[in-house]
């Protein structure tokens, strides 16, 4: 049984692909902040709730502890936790902003990975952005470059940068960024734009299912790698 955990995972893109990994068979463990929403979310599945705010160090450690007691190993961790951070820049916004898309990947990753080194094949995939993308931000012909989100794209360029940098450092464990597609949730509701969360999710269990010989290091979206 493969033990999987989701961070962000009471809604949105997080959710659903919680729930195609439970119809895949694995044990998911569903990670939010909020005890309410996260466990109606992970009953809904049949996942396990954990209570997992990726700004605290103290319920980073707890959760993975509480996975490390009932698993004694993880397999796969999905960084999915993350904010807009939209509106007036200020120092308050941009250090919450950081702290949850990308420091938050360091705090959680840091927590999981002496479970990830008991498994047989540990993955990693952080969902990132390509709002993170210079050349995407960069490139009249990409919608990206249309868009202002100062705060949430130079926070996923780090995201995606610390996964690559992860994946140099630790040969034996897969670290993947992806971006999951324009897709219709709470984060991007004053945009309206993009398409169900079901149908981004599957860009992430592609990644979060690879074989022990699968890519790592790699910044992809469902078409293929994407330019850093
Ligand atoms: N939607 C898109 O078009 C799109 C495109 C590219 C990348 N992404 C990325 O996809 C990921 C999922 O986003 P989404 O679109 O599914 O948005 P969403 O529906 O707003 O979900 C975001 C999730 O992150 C959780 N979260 C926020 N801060 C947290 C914290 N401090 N600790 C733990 N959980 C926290 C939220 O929990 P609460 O319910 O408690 O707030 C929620 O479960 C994000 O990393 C986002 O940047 C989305």
């Amino acid at each position: 049984m493969t033990v999987t955990l989701i961070t962000g995972g009471n809604k949105g893109i997080g959710f659903e692909t919680a729930r195609q990994l439970v119809e895949l068979g694995h044990t998911v463990y569903l990670g939010a902040r909020d005890e309410e929403r996260g466990g109606k979310a992970a009953a809904e599945l049949g996942a396990r709730f954990v209570q997992l705010d990726v700004t605290d160090d103290a319920s980073v450690n707890a959760a993975l502890a509480t996975i490390d007691a009932a698993e004694g190993r993880l397999d796969v961790l999905v960084n999915n936790a993350g904010i807009l951070g939209d509106g007036p820049l200020s120092g308050p916004k941009a250090l919450l902003v950081f702290d949850t898309n990308a420091v938050g990947v360091v705090r959680v990753t840091e927590a999981a990975l002496p479970l990830l080194r008991k498994s047989s094949n540990p993955t990693v995939v952080t969902v990132s952005s390509s709002m993170g993308s210079f050349w995407a931000v960069t490139n009249p012909e990409r919608p990206e470059s249309g868009l202002s989100a100062a705060l949430y794209s130079a926070s996923k360029s780090a995201a995606t940068m610390l996964t690559v940098q992860y994946a140099k450092a630790n040969l034996g464990i897969k670290f993947n960024a992806i971006e999951p597609g324009a897709t219709a949730t709470d984060l991007t509701a004053a945009l309206g734009i993009g398409r169900p969360a079901a149908e981004s999710a599957t860009t992430v269990v592609r990644l979060a299912t690879l074989g022990p010989d699968g890519p790592t290091g790699t910044f992809t979206d469902e078409l293929g790698p994407l330019n850093w």
